[in-house]
């Protein structure tokens, strides 16, 4: 079978060497790619978001299966364009994309099926949403861009103040442009924050196995937001029976709600939660594999992965058994440069990286990497994820760092508190949920005791 990844990150890269490993596999392609992923896939050189250039690669090198790692060829249309040329692919069309294209288009669904998530109310002119505002008497407020806006949409706002300047900033001076046409302002909501990724094909799904990510970027979670600094797996505070209930109150009543409005959503669903004192909530939907969390899912799924994407892409999700998973422990640290998440530094040597994966249970996934007329060299923010698998969580950090210590560019830092906290983490999910139970709703009452394996529940089973 000959499979095209789109993309160029760490995901994609990780996306690309467990595919690689399928002996279903004839030939991998990568568009664009990295220096990584060209060792284990023929990177073509036609970008994520020229849709029409990757319709044409796909047709002329008669591709079987696309596989869309970011969002933004998704809410472009790739997955239509590809359906109409009769290409199977993971990723959503357009229209369910817009489950994170659209955060109004989200918290219409949501509420539309009874989903939990913070009260929300939506503008598209600037002086209703400042009334609104000023009128507020609960606060925090949590202004949202509509749009796309790399993770820069969200503002949490103390005041009206505060909160009329980020409608100011988004709406009259289009800071984040068309993104930013109309906004969402939401309740703040309080907790502990939690991801849950799934696979489905609109009917049966599939959650994987959790994964945290560390998305600021200072230790200690201080600092601006990033793409994510660093994952670990499992995650021992997503309890099972908590994974359930996420299942069948959230992401089941989700794909159902999609299917109604007529979208037939074959890919990821990535639920950003906050687990409340009223039990989990959604913050946003993605609809892709998160980067850095695909790079711990690839290194913990024991099976073939490229069966599971086939069968998303092509609606038979059910008939697969629930795969295998690596009980150990995967951490994942990002490595990036200087100046990351604002400018940073770039074409700066690479050293190290074939040590480095040498080095026990590591491998290294490149995102910002390309090959200049010296060798290895930085190209992006995020210059790769050094992952590794251990017996327990230090073990698999001690040996991520030791790797990560191996590779050197100049300007390179990353986060040394990957996978630390992890049982106050823990703790702090376990008040919450205890809390939610006390007070009678988010009760765990009608979820089925847990299961052994994070098997495809079809819906109403
Ligand atoms: P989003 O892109 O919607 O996930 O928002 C980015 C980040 O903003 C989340 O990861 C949360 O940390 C925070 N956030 C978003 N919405 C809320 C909310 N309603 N209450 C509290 N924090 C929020
Ligand atoms: N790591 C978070 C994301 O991919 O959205």
């Amino acid at each position: 079978m000959k499979v095209l990844v789109v993309g160029s990150g760490g995901r994609e890269h990780a996306l690309c060497w467990k595919i690689a490993q399928s002996p279903l596999l004839s030939e991998l392609l990568c568009a664009p790619g990295n220096a990584g992923s060209a060792a284990v896939a023929r990177n073509v050189a036609v970008d994520a978001t020229d849709v029409e250039g990757l319709v044409r690669l796909a047709r002329e090198e008669a591709v079987d299966l696309v596989v869309v790692g970011p969002e933004d060829p998704l809410c472009m249309g790739l997955a239509d364009e590809l359906h109409a040329a009769g290409i199977d692919t993971f990723g959503p069309t357009r229209r369910g994309a817009e489950l994170e294209g659209s955060k109004a288009f989200a918290k219409d669904l949501l509420d539309r099926s009874r989903i939990p998530t913070a009260t929300w109310r939506q503008f598209d002119r600037s002086g209703p949403a400042k009334a609104y505002l000023e009128s507020c008497q609960q606060w925090p407020q949590v202004v949202k861009a509509d749009g796309l806006a790399a993770g820069k949409g969200v503002f949490i706002c103390a005041d009206a103040t505060e909160a009329c300047r980020a409608v100011d900033a988004v709406m009259e001076e289009k800071r984040l442009g068309e993104a930013g046409a109309r906004v969402v302002i939401e309740e703040f909501l309080e907790g502990e924050e939690a991801t849950v990724q799934a696979i489905t094909d609109g009917e049966a799904v599939l959650i994987l196995e959790p994964v945290v990510d560390h998305k600021q970027v200072g230790e200690g979670d201080e600092g601006p937001n990033t793409g994510g600094m660093g994952v670990y797996s499992p995650a021992p505070s997503l309890t099972r029976r908590l994974l359930r209930q996420i299942e069948q109150r959230i992401l089941i009543p989700a794909i159902h709600g999609l299917r109604t409005e007529g979208v037939d959503f074959r890919g990821v669903l990535y639920a950003g939660l906050m687990i409340t004192e009223q039990g989990p909530k959604v913050l946003e939907f993605n609809v892709r594999f998160g980067d850095p969390e695909a790079q711990a899912v690839v290194r913990r799924f024991k099976e073939d992965l490229l069966p599971y994407l086939l069968a998303t892409a092509q609606g038979t999700l059910g008939e697969l058994d629930p795969p295998e998973w690596d009980p150990r422990f995967a951490v994942g640290v990002v490595g990036a440069s200087e100046g990351y998440p604002g400018v940073y530094r770039k074409g700066d040597a690479i050293s190290g990286t074939d040590a480095a994966d040498t080095l026990e249970e590591v491998v290294t996934f490149h995102a910002g990497t390309t090959v200049g007329p010296d060798g290895l060299q930085t190209s992006g923010g995020r210059v790769l994820c050094v992952t590794a698998l251990g017996d327990d969580i230090e073990t698999a950090r001690e040996r991520a760092y030791g790797a990560y210590d191996a590779i050197e560019w100049s300007g390179k830092f990353c986060r040394r508190d990957i996978g630390t906290r992890v049982e106050a983490r823990k703790e702090r999910i376990s008040a919450m949920l205890e809390k939610a139970k006390g007070e009678g709703s988010g009760s765990l009452e009608g979820v089925g005791a847990a299961r052994p394996a994070l098997d495809p529940a079809r819906e109403g089973a």
